[in-house]
């Protein structure tokens, strides 16, 4: 199974590029910045991993981007993302950014893009890997703080796909940003919000009807308000779901428990993804791997998985249809 499961052709639609920071990394950049990290060491680093809820998780999250200055550092981070992705059997990925971690730091939107986007456009020429990318606000700041954002990256909407919404949920519901979602969807960005990975159905709800989301990142409490489901099943709205880190944030106690089989079985077009690797042991495949073995998911459980993330993404039709006939070629060949 570990073998299928890293042989499979996969997408990954849930990945903030700042959780794709490994502490060798993150030390390498802090010293050839002259950044000086609170933690001697990696092992140190290691063990500060220790998280009890999301907040616990992103204070060391912000802590670590603060190492990231120059539009090389942007590039090294993005380019060993999509080097381990690639390697992990994943073809197509979209990726978050959280512009304000580095704007409010004094580094210019522009050396942040340039940096990411450099590194997407070398590893589809070298590695084969397509990728897109997504702005995200941090919705711990203010609403007018994400406008702000949002003319920022007007400049260069050629290379940006959407506009996510990320950080605190609990205190900051999606209608705070009602205003700023609506610019952007008028110029033309899709759009898509963390909703119920903490907060309530209500968020989720308030994301579909207020933000007008084209797919949810994580909505793992849906299953609280049935009538939720059944829009959700009905719409084909796909939850970007993302097991390890729900273990590490505790919104589950173990994998086991975890919802996403029941979520598939219900008909809801659920996906797997890492959301911050670095920081939650593991990539794709032992995302993957972890909820196999936790909750005896089939081969046609992984195939649908993957099958729902090529669906769920931003490719064009045909971009969707050569990637499913390739997946299908692939489970020929396996069963
Ligand atoms: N939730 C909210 N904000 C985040 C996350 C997450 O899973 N990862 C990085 N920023
Ligand atoms: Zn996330």
């Amino acid at each position: 199974m570990r073998e299928f499961i890293h042989q499979l052709p996969k997408a990954e639609l849930h990945l903030h590029i700042e959780g794709t920071f490994e502490p060798e990394l993150m030390f390498e950049i802090g010293r050839r910045n002259g950044v000086k990290l609170r933690f001697k060491s990696v092992d140190e680093v290691r063990k500060a991993y220790a998280f009890t809820d999301l907040q616990s998780f992103l204070d060391i999250y912000y802590e670590g981007a603060q190492v990231l200055l120059k539009e090389q550092d942007f590039y090294d981070l993005t380019w060993a993302y999509l080097k381990k992705a690639s390697e992990q059997n994943v073809c197509h990925t979209e990726i978050f950014f959280d512009p304000q971690t580095h704007t409010d730091r004094g580094v210019p939107f522009e050396t942040v893009i340039k940096g990411i986007h450099g590194a997407m456009a070398d590893a589809e020429a070298k590695l084969g890997i397509t990728s897109k990318l997504i702005l995200c606000f941090l919705r711990h700041l203010s609403a007018e703080a994400a406008m702000e954002t949002l003319e920022q990256a007007l400049p260069y909407k050629e290379w940006i796909i959407g506009v996510g919404l990320d950080s605190s949920e609990v205190g900051h519901p999606p209608k705070k940003f009602a205003a700023v979602f609506k610019r952007a969807e008028e110029e033309g960005f899709l759009i898509v919000a963390h909703a119920g990975e903490e907060g309530p159905p209500e968020y989720i709800w308030q994301a579909l009807k207020t933000l007008n989301v084209r797919r949810i990142d994580h909505g793992v409490r849906s299953p609280e308000d049935p009538e939720l489901v059944k829009y959700l099943v009905e719409h084909q709205i796909p939850l970007t779901v993302c097991p390890l880190s729900n273990i590490k944030l505790c919104v589950f106690d173990r994998i086991e428990d975890h919802n996403i089989k029941e979520m598939l079985d219900m008909g809801i077009k659920v996906t797997v993804n890492s959301d911050d690797p670095a920081y939650f042991g593991g990539y794709m495949d032992e995302n993957f791997i972890a909820i196999q073995e936790g909750l005896h998911l089939s081969r046609e459980d992984l195939y649908q998985l993957s099958k729902n993330a090529f669906e769920a993404s931003f490719l064009t039709p045909d971009e969707k249809q050569k990637r499913i006939d390739e997946l299908d070629t692939f489970m020929k060949a396996h069963s």
